[in-house]
């Protein structure tokens, strides 16, 4: 089947639980941040498997819902769990969400993720605005057949992080008293962490943080020129910068302790998005 023709049956899915609302913002919850879905008034949710040509979870006790509803004012749609190209889903599926939201309607994307810190000046907890990306990768969302119904074959990656809504995070975090960071963020597949001589080259190449999300969907939108921000909460160092090893556990730990910080930020963003953005 045609990828218009399955979304446009998800679509007619997630409208017939909405009563008529128009989420304005998609807002994608990294690792740490979930419980921000808890936010949302008035919340239609929607279990990803009941959703028409939804990528289907693999991993037993995912939790992958859509949370729809008001968050600051806003109609916002949240995905509480994204899909990685790690867990096996094709860059395709990794985006079927963020078309899905263009074709809702929705212009405004928010993206936020959990990170390692690359650059040796800052500090696990650090929050980080990201300016830019690296996908060094060669797998790329858009390649085959190109969708004309939603973007260009070529297009512009120049204004993939709207530099307005980098100024208004920034002037937000500062009027809450939240110290913020800007930076690159580099793209590795995983789920291995990354090397220390890796991380050494994400350095050299200019990153500030790398991650394994993030970068597909941020391209997705660009091809369909959405206006997209993205925040990292940068949970540790990078693989070789500290002499110890790396776990998940550390990148919990760290996401717990910045969450509240975290969704202080993010809600503020919500409240203070400019409409010509939405
Ligand atoms: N590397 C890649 N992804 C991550 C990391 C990291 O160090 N920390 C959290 N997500």
């Amino acid at each position: 089947m045609d990828l218009m023709e399955k979304l446009s049956e998800t679509k007619a899915y997630i409208e017939s639980k909405l009563d008529g609302r128009k989420p304005v913002i998609g807002l994608i919850l990294g690792s740490g941040l979930g419980e921000m879905a808890d936010a949302i008034e008035n919340a239609a949710i929607i279990d990803y498997h009941d959703i028409p040509y939804f990528p289907v979870s693999t991993v037993p006790g995912h939790k992958g819902r859509l949370v729809i509803g008001e968050l600051e004012g806003k109609t916002v749609l949240c995905m509480q769990g994204r899909f990685h190209y790690y867990e096996g889903y094709s860059m395709d599926e990794v985006v079927y969400p963020i078309r899905t939201m263009k074709v809702l309607g929705i212009n405004a994307l928010f993206l936020t993720n959990a990170a390692g810190c690359v650059n040796t000046s800052w500090k696990p907890g650090d929050l980080m605005i990201i300016t830019d990306h690296i996908k060094l990768i060669a797998e790329n969302p858009l390649r085959g057949r190109n969708p004309e119904e939603l973007g260009n074959r070529f297009f512009d990656m120049t204004r993939a992080y709207d530099k307005t809504l980098v100024s208004m995070t920034e002037k937000a975090a500062e009027d809450l008293g939240i110290g913020i960071r800007k930076g690159i963020y580099m793209l590795f597949t995983g789920p291995s962490f990354e090397t220390a001589a890796e991380v050494r080259f994400a350095r050299l190449a200019g990153a500030d943080a790398v991650g394994m999300s993030t970068v597909p969907e941020a391209i997705a939108a660009s091809h369909m020129r959405m206006n997209t921000m993205g925040i990292s909460c940068l949970t540790n160092m990078a693989a070789g910068i500290l002499d110890q090893p790396l776990n998940h556990e550390e990148v919990l730990e760290t996401g717990e302790r910045v969450k509240r910080t975290f969704s202080a930020l993010v809600r503020e963003c919500v409240k203070r998005w400019p409409e010509e953005k939405l």
